[in-house]
């Protein structure tokens, strides 16, 4: 069964937009290294990031989450003027799951997907290829935000899980405000539900309640001192209107999409999560905590039945946000 015959997605209008600061649950692609770029340190944690590496792991997470994006993108599209779109960038694509999701719902528009990771390039080039969809989704390799002014006009901009590897986070949006046309659309994917995946208690021998919970505290620090170690980093308030509106757009709505795969998750949702729950471990969350660190040995070894591949108590539910914004 694929994940997105399970996959329920509800928009939540309007969005409280809860940003907590990081909004990256277990299920999402952090602390790899920028195999294009600097690499950049926080005491003994290296912020070294290799996308490249990463790329089966974004590509699975990116295809679970489809049937969000669908509803974000054709939300989106609903917000343009006649005729609607004619260019869209989709900036740090990664795999480029949804530059081809963005060609589908935009019929009459070129998608560029803009990226600083060759690799993750090439995969959405074979996408795009293999889809047919070759005409219309091409590749543009860029670092950013050096790079915006380089990328020509569009008329939908999409930042997806993307504009907080960047330091300057207002600097960026003010280059995509220059390559937006009138009318024209930005949309930020930040912010949201962090995933969960596991009920509270996971049962005798599995350490004590709540492991998720403190994952996620401790990766929200993880996540800004990260952010914190990036070139040129600035902290802002994570008002993503008021950003928007600082960088010279007309904010236009935010929604939440919930991704609601329920018990027991398929496989494909379970092997992405060891894949998650394996980088917890190489980040040390469980450091200074015996249980948690067994929990977690227990949870991404195969063979184990309350391992995550063999439990049957595996759920996928999250909420992304996404913040738009017009150019007057
Ligand atoms: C978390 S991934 C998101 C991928 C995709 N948007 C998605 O939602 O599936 C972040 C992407 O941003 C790219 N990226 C990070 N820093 C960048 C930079 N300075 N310039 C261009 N791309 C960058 C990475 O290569 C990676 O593909």
């Amino acid at each position: 069964m694929s994940p997105h015959d399970d996959a329920h997605t509800t928009a939540v209008t309007p969005a409280a937009a809860t940003d907590n600061g990081h909004t990256h649950g277990t299920g999402h692609a952090h602390g790899h290294t920028h195999g294009h770029s600097q690499g950049h340190t926080h005491g003994n944690e290296t912020f070294d990031f290799d996308w490249g590496v990463l790329s089966t792991q974004l590509e699975q997470e990116a295809e679970i989450r489809h049937p969000l994006y669908r509803q974000a993108a054709e939300w989106i599209a609903g917000l343009l003027p006649a005729p609607g779109a004619r260019r869209v960038l989709d900036i740090g694509s990664g795999p480029g799951v949804v530059s081809v999701l963005l060609a589908d719902v935009f019929p009459a528009a070129e998608v560029v997907a803009v990226d600083a990771t060759p690799e993750l390039l090439e995969r959405t080039a074979a996408r795009a290829e293999l889809l047919d969809l070759g005409g219309r989704v091409s590749t543009r390799l860029a670092e950013l935000p050096d790079a915006v002014d380089t990328l020509g006009e569009a008329d939908v901009i999409w930042a997806g899980n993307s504009l907080h590897h960047l330091g300057d986070q207002l600097a960026a949006l003010e280059g995509f405000t220059r390559r937006l046309r009138p009318g024209g659309v930005l949309a930020l994917l930040e912010g949201g539900l962090s995933a969960r995946h596991l009920p509270r208690d996971l049962g005798v021998g599995m350490g004590r309640p709540g492991l998720e919970a403190r994952f996620e505290a401790r990766l929200a620090e993880w996540f800004g001192a990260m952010r914190s170690e990036l070139p040129g980093a600035v902290r802002e308030t994570e008002d993503w209107p008021a950003l928007l509106r600082a960088a010279g757009l007309e904010p236009s709505g935010t929604r939440s999409f919930l991704l609601d795969i329920p018990a027991p998750a398929p496989l494909v949702v379970r092997e992405q999560l060891v894949r998650s729950f394996t980088r917890l471990r190489d980040k040390n969350l469980a450091e200074g905590a015996a249980d948690d660190q067994e929990a977690l040995d227990r949870l991404v070894d195969p063979e184990d039945p309350q391992g995550l591949l063999k439990r049957p108590d595996v759920f996928l539910l999250e909420a992304r946000t996404v913040h738009t914004a017009r150019k007057i």
